[in-house]
């Protein structure tokens, strides 16, 4: 299992289990985490599983793939450099402590 912290646009924060080889949609909707809708279930389809990973941590995740980088176009709230696809940041130990910001809106 990894720690995972979830912080709301509202600033609530959840500290939350993610077991290793999930990835943080699902992790949130497991923990019934608001902010995160995964609508397309995690098919790089939809673009509602937006999240801002937190700037300490923006350098250690793997590079998004050019297609994730071309569906995140599609999110609703306004992109950041952080800006990531929940969907396909699969944890691992090396995440052990990650935190994520999720925006405002996912419509
Ligand atoms: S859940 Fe649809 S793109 Fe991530």
């Amino acid at each position: 299992m990894v720690s995972v912290t979830y912080i709301e646009a509202n600033g609530a924060s959840h500290v939350v289990a993610v077991p290793d080889g999930e990835n943080l949609m699902r992790g949130a909707l497991d923990n019934g985490i608001d902010g995160i809708v995964g609508e397309c279930g995690g098919g790089l389809a939809c673009a509602t599983c937006h999240c801002y990973v937190d700037d300490a941590w923006a350098d250690r995740l793997p590079m998004p793939e050019p297609i994730e980088g071309e569906m995140l176009e599609c999110a609703s709230a306004p992109l950041k450099a952080t800006s990531r696809l929940s969907c396909q940041i699969v944890v691992g130990p090396a995440l052990d402590g990650l935190v994520v910001h999720l925006p405002e809106t996912q419509f």
